[in-house]
């Protein structure tokens, strides 16, 4: 396995579930694999989550972990192609991803998108700029458009809590104060198309997704509909993909609730973290038993090892 940026990089999504819920069970059997190798994890942006759950699959694999802070602990980078390089910025992206390739065996990034330009975002240059420049696999700790492995955590959630072998799945917008990414639902709704779920996606309109991302994923514009009767209810704000970067609404009615939650069949509260409480959920909903949050965040861990594991085995 060269990448992983996305669902496509899985062949056999069943496969990799099973192999998901063995390095689950006993984690360490494979630590062979990652003697005497590096793991790079280059950051653009802030993690908690992405960046600790990634040390710890690449140290139960017996890896050394290394991690930059690019933006912050790096020079200042150029990223366009073909500019003359005589203003703030000391080095070319392609460059710098060139050397850092030189250091390590694998190597994770996370870049977000700016959110100004949809073409620009959508396009992914840096990630691939990373897949093209590294010389060595690289897994995306969340790009512009993607968050796979967060997805993957998620896909291993739902099959371990699930009641039913087709179970109602709701992604859900919830207001946020600031624009954020479209990249977690583009994932999520890839990722639940890939699986043979029930799935709903229920938004204000004007918050629809990219269709290449949604696919055929019903859409519900009436949040009660789209509730009742679901097995899981995952939450997550997103601005605007068609009024790009944009917020069109805050409106507190779609925060999830007791209330709301009363619609579904029981259903699990499911999100990514970080999370505003009391603004994308209710404390009662995500400190209930029925909310899945930590289980994610382990899980986190878990698709890292996975996807690590298959890179290490094909080194
Ligand atoms: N869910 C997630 O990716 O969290 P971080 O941004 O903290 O890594």
């Amino acid at each position: 396995m060269k990448q992983f940026t996305q669902v496509a990089d899985l062949p056999n999504l069943e496969v990799a579930i099973q192999e998901a819920i063995t390095v689950k069970k006993a984690p360490f059997i494979h630590q062979h694999l990652g003697k005497n190798k590096t793991l790079g994890l280059v950051f653009m942006n802030p993690s908690l989550r992405t960046r600790l759950s990634s040390q710890v699959a690449g140290q139960n694999l017996g890896m050394s972990v290394i991690v930059l802070n690019i933006t912050k602990e790096g020079w200042q980078l150029e990223t366009q192609d073909g500019v003359v390089m005589n203003g703030d910025k000391a080095e070319h992206v392609k460059d710098a991803i060139g050397v850092i390739g030189q250091y390590v065996d694998i190597l994770g990034v996370r870049s977000f998108p700016k959110l100004e330009n949809a073409q620009e975002d959508y396009s992914e240059k840096i990630l691939l700029d990373f897949v093209k420049y590294a010389g060595v696999p690289v897994v995306s700790l969340e790009s512009a458009t993607r968050h796979p492995l967060q997805s993957f955590a998620d896909v291993l959630t739902i099959e371990e809590h699930k009641k039913i072998a087709k179970p109602k799945v709701v992604l859900t917008w919830s207001p946020h104060p600031r624009a954020l990414p479209q990249a977690v639902p583009n994932s999520f709704a890839e990722w639940m198309n890939a699986m043979d779920y029930e799935f709903v996606i229920t938004h204000p309109k004007g918050y629809e997704l990219h269709e290449a991302f949604t696919q055929n994923a019903k859409i519900e514009y009436d949040r009660q509909k789209a509730f009742e009767g679901a097995d899981f209810i995952y939450a997550k704000n997103w601005s605007s993909f068609h009024d790009y970067g944009k917020i069109l609404s805050q409106d507190a009615t779609w925060t999830v609730d007791q209330k709301s939650m009363q619609w579904t069949n029981q259903a699990h509260f499911m999100h990514c973290l970080p999370v505003r409480r009391n603004v994308i959920v209710t404390d009662d909903v995500i400190d209930s038993p029925q909310s899945l949050i930590l289980e994610q965040a382990k899980n986190r861990t878990i698709s890292m090892q996975t996807i690590l594991k298959r890179m290490l085995e094909n080194l």
